[in-house]
């Protein structure tokens, strides 16, 4: 096994040192950001101009420095296919467009494209009907002049005889310069990360959410504000940066006595929660960040107002085709004398074997999770295997066994854009 690790370190360093010399920056920027959170994407999957939306959207998520998703760029058009030879259009006409497009004051240039996924799933738990899930979930994208990039997330999910649909994303960004983007609408809240940047089913490598997201919150968060977020490099080594978000939003309300956070459309009171993130990464391979989120939240006859916190840790670690991550959450509810604490986190290891055809495209995941609430305690040992048909496309088998709630198993197939 070490010396599997060693010739995929070994390959990756022959990759950037000889196949890449021509940009070294864009290349080396590329190899420390796009394969951090999911599989690295095909050059040619894309074209230039959807490499230009795409890039975009990845600089908000990764909180990427504007000089870095630049290189980038520009790295992905020039890996990306090379127009071929004998069908250019004529210089003068191209010169006449472009010419045309750039007398514009706004708008000079758009650029649509959609991506998303599919998922389909058969879900075993211990004590209930065994059934078929599926649910569809595309992503519309629109890059709007040099500076600004609007996106929507709906999702469809079928439940019971009825189609859900959830307005998961809805956000417009402004890159105000290289450190600052300033975001607006409905967007996934950049507590911790598995929200913003695990949660799509392609990216996430069980089937199911951590145990955090489902039985200390009920799901990825998501909520209605504004953000002002970015990154800078540190000089600490290559690689090193550091990056923030920092919101305000319509925050939770109480529904039954349940605090409902991170699924409100519409405000009920007139407070509004704050929150952020920090993280920093002291080498390219390793990110360590901590969150905050605090606000009050009131039922919709305003009986009843609650103060509420939360604060959230979480790391990464990746070494070759091995990947180590976690989360901690602590939320803290108070009502006049009244308090609840609930605590909870998960840690999770996969490791994608090396190799080509069959084996190299299998990925092993164990993850261990708790959540604990006053004297109940919930854990969760998931383990399972995947199986990737490409960068964002894989079938995964996985085992959740799990104490105070029923085990369960899942296979999935899901299928991305
Ligand atoms: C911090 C995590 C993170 C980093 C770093 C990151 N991505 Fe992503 N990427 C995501 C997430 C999350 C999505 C899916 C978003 C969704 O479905 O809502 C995504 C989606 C994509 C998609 C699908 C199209 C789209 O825009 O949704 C492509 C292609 C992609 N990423 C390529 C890249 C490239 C190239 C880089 C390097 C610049 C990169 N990613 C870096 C998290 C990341």
């Amino acid at each position: 096994m070490l010396g599997k690790i060693f010739t995929q370190v070994l390959l990756l360093i022959l990759v950037f040192s000889i196949v890449l010399p021509q940009n070294q920056s864009g290349s080396i920027f590329w190899g420390q950001n796009c394969a951090r959170c999911h599989n690295v994407r095909g050059f040619n999957e894309f074209n230039d101009a959807q490499w230009d939306v795409i890039v975009r959207h990845m600089r908000i998520i990764g909180n990427l420095p504007g000089d870095q998703a630049r290189a980038i760029l520009k790295f992905l058009q020039e890996a990306n296919n090379p127009p071929e030879e004998g069908n250019a259009v004529e210089e003068s006409v191209k010169d006449y467009v472009n010419k045309r497009v750039e007398s514009f004051e706004l708008f000079p240039s758009s650029k649509f494209f959609v991506s998303g996924y599919g998922v389909s799933q058969f879900v075993s738990v211990k004590e209930e009907v065994p059934s078929f899930e599926t649910s569809f979930t595309p992503l519309f994208h629109l890059a709007i002049g040099n500076n600004t990039y609007f996106m929507v997330e709906p999702e469809f999910e079928l439940e019971d005889t009825k189609v859900a649909i959830e307005l998961e994303i809805a956000q417009v960004s402004y890159f105000v310069n290289d450190y600052l983007t300033l975001v607006a609408g409905k967007f996934i809240l950049p507590f911790n990360v598995y929200s913003e940047r695990l949660h799509p089913t392609w990216i996430d490598k069980l089937p199911r959410r951590p145990l955090i997201y489902t039985n200390l919150l009920d799901h990825a968060l998501s909520d209605v504000g504004i953000q002002l977020r970015g990154g800078a490099s540190l000089p600490f080594s290559e690689g090193s940066k550091i990056n923030y978000a920092f919101y305000i939003v319509n925050g939770p309300r109480l529904e039954m006595g349940e605090l409902m956070i991170g699924e409100n459309f519409t405000d009920v009171d007139t407070n509004k929660t704050i929150g952020g993130r920090l993280g920093i990464l002291p080498v390219w391979n390793l990110e360590i960040g901590a969150s905050y989120m605090s606000g009050k939240a009131s039922d919709e006859e305003g009986t009843r107002k609650e103060d509420f916190s939360m604060i959230g840790f979480d790391g990464e670690y990746h070494f070759g085709g091995l990947e180590f991550r976690g989360e901690f959450i602590r939320l803290e509810r108070k009502f006049g004398g009244w308090k609840e604490t609930k605590n909870g986190f998960y840690v999770q290891a996969s490791y994608r074997l090396s190799g080509e055809g069959f084996l190299g495209n299998l990925e092993p995941v164990i993850r261990y999770g708790s959540v604990s609430h006053e004297e109940e305690k919930i854990t969760q040992l998931a383990f399972g295997i995947d199986y990737w048909l490409a960068p964002s496309s894989a079938i995964k088998l996985a085992y959740e066994s799990n104490k105070n709630i029923p085990n369960r198993l899942t296979l999935q197939l899901v299928i991305g854009l």
